[in-house]
């Protein structure tokens, strides 16, 4: 009610001053920003106001925007994965603390608190039969530069440069996607799920329509037109209006051409989880010399439905993306990935954007980092990855140190302060 008066006055406001000069939107614009909500915010049956501002509505499981895929149309929830997905791991956590590496004992005995809860669940729950969906406010609506983008990520490519310690002759790669990754990875078998610890911070992002993130990734495909399913966690403006550390899941069938998007921002994720919200705020909220955070993000494949689960924590299942989105990862990922990713179209340019990646310190030991890094291929069980390669695009930006002599378990350290002497 009340948003309908504020939208009449805006539109008064608009046709009185005519146009769009600076700091007003166009008719055309809020009319825009209507139709996409109107598709995109479903019926809430509760809705819980957070104390960080974010809206959450407790939406009907079945109504989810999932099922507005054309794919999806008689897709038949599967409200939890077949087996107990609780696989063992070859590494407990009490050995792991003997196997310190030279940068683990810098930082001591210094432990790590995984976070799963989220700060609108001071505020009330979701029913069962429900799941929470943060609410798509129209101010961030209005700041994307255009409607149909918004929740999408611009086109990228497979870059599978191994182990360049300059890469000068990478420039004109980099400057062409815009995309800058400092990342490790899994190849050589067939993957059937990946798992890994993941540090949070809250990194600087220097412009609105810039993003980092950092992600434990699947992937198939060609260079071009890969497949992607990702979880982790984000700074990213554009998508959530402010500069949180927020939990996301992200998809792709086609290189981030065509299809694919953050959360439920578009259909094809369809989630279960009535505790969880997709681009909700990580609580509690990491600050610089503060205690250590992580998240554990774990993407498997459920053997009997096809369907990729997400697991967030040791227990809590979110949702999966069900095969009838994909074309070959419905079968396996060639890869996994993981890593730290900055998206800034002056990735690659002079000046450099100051967008910083992890902590936006170099690779060290209280660097970003993601430890207990984990595959699945054929094997039952879930396994230490053999036959990782790492790169990073801009060693200078971003940079990576991959921590695996001597050590059991091994570590990835990854971060940069994009722009400075070494990156101009
Ligand atoms: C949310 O819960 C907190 C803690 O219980 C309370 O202080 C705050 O007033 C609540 N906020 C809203 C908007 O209900
Ligand atoms: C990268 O950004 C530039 C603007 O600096 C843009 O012209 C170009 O299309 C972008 N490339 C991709 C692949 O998005
Ligand atoms: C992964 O992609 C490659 C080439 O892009 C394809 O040949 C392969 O069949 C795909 N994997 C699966 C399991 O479909």
């Amino acid at each position: 009610m009340r948003s309908k008066v504020i939208f009449n006055l805006l539109m008064l406001l608009i046709t009185v001053s005519g146009t769009n000069t600076d700091g007003s939107f166009s008719k055309q614009k809020i009319l825009e920003v209507e139709r996409k909500l109107q598709h995109l915010r479903k019926h809430s049956l509760k809705t819980i106001q957070s104390e960080d501002g974010d809206i959450i509505d407790c939406v009907d499981i079945k109504k989810q925007p999932a099922f507005d895929h054309p794919a999806l149309k008689d897709h038949k929830i599967q409200m939890a994965p077949s087996y107990n997905s609780a696989k063992k791991d070859p590494i407990e956590r009490t050995t792991r603390s003997k196997t310190k590496s030279s940068m683990m004992k810098q930082k001591d005995e210094e432990s790590y608190m995984t976070v799963t809860s989220q700060i609108w669940q001071k505020n009330g729950s979701c029913p069962k039969g429900t799941i929470p969906i943060r609410r798509i406010r129209k101010r961030e609506l209005l700041k994307a530069c255009s409607i149909d983008e918004y929740g999408r990520k611009k086109p990228s490519f497979l870059n599978r440069q191994v182990n360049h310690r300059l890469n000068n002759n990478l420039d004109s790669f980099v400057q062409q996607q815009n995309h800058s990754k400092a990342i490790v990875f899994a190849t050589g078998f067939r993957y059937l799920g990946g798992k890994g610890d993941i540090r949070v911070f809250s990194p600087s992002v220097e412009k609105d329509d810039e993003y980092s993130t950092a992600q434990v990734s699947l992937l198939n495909g060609s260079y071009n037109d890969y497949e992607c399913i990702e979880s982790g966690w984000a700074v990213n403006p554009s998508v959530y209006g402010d500069r949180k550390t927020r939990l996301f899941v992200y998809w792709t069938a086609d290189g981030s051409h065509e299809t694919g998007c953050f959360d439920l921002t578009c259909p094809g994720f369809i989630q279960t989880s009535n505790e969880i919200a997709l681009g909700a705020a990580i609580y509690p909220i990491p600050t610089p010399g503060g205690l250590p955070y992580q998240i554990t993000i774990y993407i498997y494949k459920d053997l009997i439905t096809n369907n990729w689960w997400v697991q967030y924590g040791e227990n809590t299942n979110i949702g999966y993306w069900p095969p009838e989105i994909f074309r070959a990862i419905c079968y396996n990922a060639e890869s996994v990935e993981w890593g730290g990713e900055v998206y800034s179209t002056t990735v690659g340019h002079t000046p450099h954007t100051k967008t910083q990646m992890g902590n936006g310190q170099f690779s060290r030991g209280n660097s970003a980092s993601i430890l207990r890094m984990r595959v699945h291929d054929n094997y039952p069980s879930l396994k230490i990855p053999e036959w990782v390669q790492y790169y990073s695009d801009e060693y200078n930006c971003y940079d990576f140190y991959y921590v695996s002599d001597y050590l059991e378990d091994p570590e990835f350290y990854y971060g940069g302060p994009g722009s400075n002497p070494m990156c101009p």
